[in-house]
């Protein structure tokens, strides 16, 4: 199997009789990473939240067997760590695929609702995803685990909180489920923080979508519908 990606090439191998994927970095991987983190600084500033992005230099650490551990403390769950290098990364292959093809797949929103938990529990110790997509979420025994941590910040602020939220809910606005995965995301997220999304996750979600959805009527008709019900009071 073989993933084609924006930033890496990702491909699932057999290494001493056990299955894993394999992230090797592309030669464009830093021009990437410093439009994304240009794109970051940009809409920060343009939205009056200005923050500063992951550094550069933080990227391929955050992956790392320290940030996994950090989270693992946290309650954040991410797949097991066989290699690591400038050039590539090695993981254990989760069976189950990342969360957007679940949704699709199996047309349940269920597993929302711990994307919604993990993302609440990074929230209450001051830590933030940044990329946030239900893409970087991975399906294990009817769970979630989080994968893709290079632009995890360990001191956040409200914009990556509010990143947060925003470019998951962007990254599911092209389904039909959109309303439940929503309602679910927010019920996990509640249960460990104790309050909603901002204003602000809303704004940011409305201008991602326009760069994620792959059917864009499916998701200006999840644009319009009343998301009151999820905010902060
Ligand atoms: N450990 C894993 N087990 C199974 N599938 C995986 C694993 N890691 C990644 N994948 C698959 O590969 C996809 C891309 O992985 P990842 O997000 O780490 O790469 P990326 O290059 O950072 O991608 P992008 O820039 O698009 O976010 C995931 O959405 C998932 O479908
Ligand atoms: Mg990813």
């Amino acid at each position: 199997m073989y993933f084609v990606n924006w930033q890496r090439d990702i491909s699932v191998e057999e290494r001493n009789g056990r299955r894993v994927v394999v992230k090797r970095n592309k030669a464009t991987k830093d021009f990437h990473e410093f439009i994304i983190t240009y794109t970051y600084s940009l809409i920060s500033f343009l939205l009056a939240h200005p923050s500063s992005p992951t550094a550069p230099s933080e990227i391929m650490a955050n992956e790392g067997h320290l940030m996994r551990e950090n989270l693992a403390r946290l309650g954040v769950p991410t797949p097991e760590l066989i290699a690591i290098s400038d050039q590539y990364l090695i993981e254990e292959y989760v069976e189950g695929g990342d969360l957007y093809r679940a949704f699709v797949s199996s047309g349940s929103s269920e597993l929302a609702s711990g994307a919604g938990a993990l993302t609440g529990k990074m929230h209450r110790a001051g830590y933030a995803f940044v990329d946030n997509k239900a893409q970087n979420y991975l399906v294990k025994e009817k769970s979630v685990v989080r994968t893709d941590l290079g632009f995890t910040k360990s001191s956040c602020s409200e914009f990556a909180k509010s990143m947060d939220v925003g470019s998951f809910l962007a990254s599911a606005m092209d389904l039909k489920s959109y309303s439940e995965i929503e309602n679910r995301f927010y019920k996990g997220y509640i249960a460990e923080t104790g309050h909603g999304f901002s204003h602000l996750a809303i704004v940011i979600r409305n201008l991602l979508s326009l760069g994620f959805s792959s059917d864009s009527t499916i998701m200006f008709q999840n644009m319009i519908l009343d998301s009151r019900p999820v905010l902060e009071i």
